[in-house]
């Protein structure tokens, strides 16, 4: 064919090294399907409107299907010369129908088209992972309910801090992830919302009907802008930033993981079937799952920063380094995908290794804060008694005594006489634990509120699993 393809404007074809530098079929492929369902919706649009017939249409629309159905079964040739995956399915119609299939284009551009199989394609990758995210609190749902009499020492700045219950620990990853379900469908919502139609930029002399297009392709209405609409990739960059937070929320969780599965720690143990040995030392067992976890972080991060630079600075309205916009949001959405998956397969498998947590938590002076809140309660100033405690913590730490509760009565009282032997009950850890008492707290009975409440909300079966593991 001399010029290019459907154009009388050119009469030289285009430059191969050109062709090879500005396609995006190597990528663009696999939104094939959502290409197809929307050329199906836009196609029985047009036919309701009087711009195709019915048989134009059913010829139009089985053209299509086999078309999909050739590029399942692998029968499809993708090609240098035809820019796209849009360009490839419109081409390989006018191969079938001739004159009806180059009717398909009517009232539709590339750029209004390039953006609804977009849309389309990362509402359901953006459902899926929204299943993924509730799969991996159930798992965590079920990891506190296994592990509900275990209590933990908890850590701000990696130093010990207050006993916390390891339910309480595992739902706070559930909390979390809960708030990246709602950001996924805050990001759904405003996604939602057909481009179809606005054509180029400036939509359309010809009476479509878009109202029937967005019910078709479950939209929950139409963009009220062409300009904005043809050039918003809004939903990629609000998507992926949603994408880097649940990875970055997985990062840490790998962190803590990796740590805590180490000689030092000791609190987990992570099953074989999820570990990796070494090559030269015999004896490694390496938590590369997690590590992995962590480290594909950085490709997510990498993503959102190429799309925020990406649309930096474009004019309206379509704009070909828009193009760009694929890779990332592809890239971010199977990396979250993959991470996700493996999150739950390591929450599953793994155990905390119960006594040896246990043996240590009378190190670190969990129970000191409990200790200066049971003055506070006798009405000691909140400054004072903190000094009181921390005067009692450097006198054991100076004797090597590992536990206030190490402390004798007399010398309990000597540091503040409104430490009567009463004070005893909130020392060590099970008691400071049964202290605690407010909304939201690591107080058993709140513990088993949110168990309840998460266990309801999740669907999960009611009656909590053996304690330990
Ligand atoms: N392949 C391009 C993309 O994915 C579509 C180009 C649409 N419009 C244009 N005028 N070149 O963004």
């Amino acid at each position: 064919m001399a010029g290019k393809p459907w154009s009388g404007r050119f009469a030289d074809r285009t430059d191969r090294r050109v062709e090879a530098f500005t396609e995006s079929i190597s990528f663009d492929r696999r939104l094939f399907q959502q290409d197809i369902r929307g050329s199906i919706a836009h196609a029985r649009m047009l036919q309701t409107v009087g711009l195709l017939t019915p048989e134009e249409c059913q010829q139009i629309e089985r053209g299509l299907l086999e078309i999909q159905a050739e590029i399942e079964a692998g029968h499809f040739a993708f090609v240098q010369e035809r820019e796209d995956v849009h360009m490839h399915i419109e081409a390989a119609l006018i191969e079938k129908l001739g004159d009806t299939g180059r009717k398909l284009h009517t009232a539709r551009s590339r750029n209004d088209q390039v953006v609804t199989g977009l849309k389309l394609w990362a509402r359901e990758a953006l459902d899926r992972v929204d299943g993924a995210l509730e799969r991996l609190q159930r798992a965590l749902v079920d990891s506190a309910r296994r592990h509900r009499e275990v209590v933990l020492p908890g850590y701000t700045h990696l130093q010990r801090a207050q006993p916390v219950l390891a339910a309480h620990y595992f739902l706070a990853y559930v909390e979390k992830l809960e708030r990246d379900r709602s950001r996924l469908a805050d990001c759904r919502r405003r996604l939602n919302v057909l481009p179809l139609g606005a054509a180029a930029l400036a939509g359309t002399s010809l009476p479509i009907d878009r109202q029937a297009v967005a019910d078709a392709l479950g939209f929950d209405g139409v963009a009220a802008n062409s300009l904005d609409v043809s050039s918003d990739r809004d939903f990629a960059v609000e998507t992926v930033f949603v994408l880097t937070m649940i990875a970055e929320h997985l990062a840490g969780w790998a962190e803590e993981w990796i740590l805590w599965s180490t000689q030092e720690f000791g609190f987990l143990a992570l099953p074989d079937a999820i570990c990796t040995g070494s090559s030269i030392m015999p004896q490694k067992k390496n938590p590369d799952v997690l590590e992995l976890i962590r480290g594909r972080s950085a490709r997510v991060v990498g993503s959102l920063t190429t799309l925020l630079v990406l649309i930096k600075g474009l004019p309206m309205a379509y704009n070909r380094d828009l193009q760009e916009d694929k890779e990332p949001l592809f890239a971010a959405f199977d990396t979250v995908e993959a991470c996700l998956e493996l999150a739950a397969v390591v929450v599953e498998g793994a155990s905390f290794r119960v006594d040896r947590i246990a043996e240590r938590l009378d190190e670190g002076f969990l129970d000191a804060t409990t200790l200066m809140e049971h003055l506070i309660a006798l009405g000691v100033p909140q400054r004072t008694a903190h000094e009181v405690i921390g005067k009692l913590v450097g006198q054991c730490e100076r004797r090597g005594l590992k536990r206030l509760a190490d402390l004798t009565d007399a010398e309990l009282a000597e540091a503040d006489p409104r430490l009567g032997p009463e004070a005893r009950g909130v020392l060590g850890v099970a008691n400071a634990i049964r202290a605690f008492r407010s909304y939201g707290s690591t107080a058993p009975a709140e513990v088993d509120a949110q168990l309840a409440r998460w266990t309801s909300r999740l669907h999960l079966a009611e009656g909590a699993s053996p304690a330990g593991g």
